[in-house]
C-alpha cells in the first residue's frame, strides 16, 4: 500500500503526494466580482509552501447567481483568470499540484456571506441577492424559494461549467473538480429529496444524474486531456428515502466511464436535518464503498487528523487520498507534520527549500 507521502499520477499529472487540501469557501472577493484577492495567494500559497500535494481552490461559481453570497469567487469572466493565475504560479511553485472546485450554489444560492452581518440568512433582491435555482420550486428549509429550471437552462448551466472549465486551464490549474455534493444545484438533482421532476432530468438514477453526466461530457470536450478532472459527490444524504452509497457508487462507475478520474466523498447538505454519525473518519466508509464497486479512484474527507489515522484511510484500501479541511486551517503544514510523526526526516519530507538549513537539514 502506498504512504500517504508517495505520489499519485492521475493522467499527466502527478501530485508529489497523497495529502490534499479540501475546498473551503473563504468569501473574500471582496468587491463581489468574483475575483481571488491577496488572501486567497496566501490561504493557499501557505498550503502549497506547507507541503500539499494537492491544493484545491474553494467552490468557485460558473456564473454569478451560482454563487453561495455577493463575496465568492467565480470562473465567469477574464479578469478572474488573471487573478487566479498569480495563485496557481504560486502554488506550482512550491510544488503543489493547482486544483479549483467549480460550482453552482443552486437553490443554496443567495446567501449573506458568513463575514457579514447576518452571515448565512437569506439575501432579497434589495440587499443585494439574487432569484435562486433549483430543480424545483421547494426551497432549502429556511431559505428562498427557487425556481425550477428549464430544459434549455440546464443546457446553458452545462455551458457555463465548460466555460470555467476552460477559464480554469487558462487560468493554471491542472485539475478541475465538478462540485455536486452537499446540497448544491448538481447534488440537489441527484437526490430524491429535492428532485421530483417529471422530465428527462428526474425519475430514476439515469434521469436525476443525466445533468452531471452532461456537466462532465461538457468538461470533457474543453479540458485537456492530460488533465484530470474530479467529482465531489455526497455519498449519502444520510436520510432514509434520500440519496444513497450504492447510488453512488453506481453513477461512479458511470461517471469513470465518462471521464472521471477519482471520486472526492463527502456527505450531507441537501437537507436541514439528517442523522449523521460525525466522529472521526466518519465518511471514510463512503469512500470505500465506492472505490470497492466502482473501480474509480477516491478521495476520503472528514475528521481525517492525525498522520496514522491518515496512513490507515490508505492501508485499508478506502481511498487513494485524504482530503483535510479544518485541520489544515489550524495547521497549514500538517504534511510536514505528518512526515515527521511517521519518521520521515525532513530531506525525504515536502519542505519548501527555504526551511532548510545547516545541520537541521541532517536530522
Ligand atoms: C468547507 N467545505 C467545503 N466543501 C466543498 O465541497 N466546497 C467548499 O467550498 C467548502 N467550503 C468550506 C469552508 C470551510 C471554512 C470549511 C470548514 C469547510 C467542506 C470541506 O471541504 C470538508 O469536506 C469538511 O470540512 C470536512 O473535512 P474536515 O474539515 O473534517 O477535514
Amino acid at each position: 500500500m502506498p504512504s500517504i507521502l508517495d505520489p499519485l499520477t492521475l493522467r499527466g499529472v502527478t501530485a508529489r503526494n497523497r495529502i490534499w487540501l479540501a475546498p473551503m469557501c473563504q468569501y473574500s472577493a471582496f468587491a463581489g466580482d468574483g475575483v481571488p484577492t491577496d488572501w486567497h495567494l496566501v490561504h493557499l500559497g501557505a498550503r502549497a509552501a506547507g507541503g500539499f500535494g494537492l491544493v484545491m481552490a474553494e467552490a468557485t461559481a460558473v456564473v454569478p447567481e451560482g454563487r453561495i453570497s455577493p463575496h465568492d469567487v467565480g470562473l465567469w469572466d477574464d479578469a478572474q483568470v488573471t487573478a487566479w493565475k498569480r495563485v496557481t504560479d504560486f502554488v506550482r511553485g512550491q510544488g503543489a499540484v493547482p486544483a479549483v472546485q467549480l460550482a453552482h450554489a443552486g437553490r443554496k444560492a443567495s446567501l449573506a456571506s458568513p463575514l457579514d452581518e447576518g452571515g448565512g440568512d437569506p439575501l432579497t433582491d434589495a440587499e443585494g441577492g439574487w432569484q435562486p435555482v433549483g430543480p424545483g420550486a421547494d426551497p432549502f428549509p429556511g431559505l428562498r424559494e427557487p425556481r425550477a429550471l428549464t430544459t434549455d437552462e440546464i443546457a446553458d448551466v452545462v455551458a457555463a461549467f465548460a466555460a470555467a472549465a476552460g477559464r480554469a486551464d487558462r487560468a493554471g490549474f491542472d485539475v478541475v473538480e465538478v462540485h455536486a455534493a452537499h446540497g448544491y444545484l448538481l447534488h440537489a438533482f441527484l437526490s430524491p429529496l429535492s428532485n421530483t421532476r417529471t422530465d428527462a432530468y428526474g425519475g430514476d438514477l439515469a434521469g436525476r444524474s443525466r445533468f452531471l453526466v452532461e456537466v462532465v461530457d461538457a468538461i470533457r470536450a474543453v479540458w485537456p486531456a492530460d488533465k484530470p478532472v474530479l467529482v465531489r459527490l455526497s455519498g449519502t444524504d444520510w436520510v432514509e428515502g434520500g440519496w444513497t452509497v450504492d447510488e453512488s457508487a453506481a453513477l461512479t462507475e458511470t461517471l469513470g466511464a465518462h471521464g472521471v478520474d477519482l471520486v472526492d466523498v463527502s456527505s450531507a447538505g441537501n437537507t436541514a436535518t439528517a442523522d449523521i454519525p460525525v466522529g472521526p473518519g466518519y465518511q471514510v466508509p463512503l469512500a470505500a464503498r465506492i472505490r470497492e464497486v466502482s473501480g474509480v479512484p477516491t478521495g476520503a474527507v472528514g475528521l481525517i487528523t492525525e498522520a496514522a489515522q491518515a496512513q490507515a484511510v490508505l492501508d485499508d484500501g478506502s481511498a487513494d487520498v485524504v482530503l483535510l479541511g479544518r485541520v489544515a486551517l489550524r495547521e497549514p503544514a500538517w504534511p510536514l507534520r505528518a512526515a515527521h510523526d511517521l519518521g520521515v526526516g525532513p530531506r525525504a519530507a515536502p519542505y519548501p527549500p527555504q526551511y532548510h538549513r545547516g545541520s537541521w537539514r541532517r536530522a
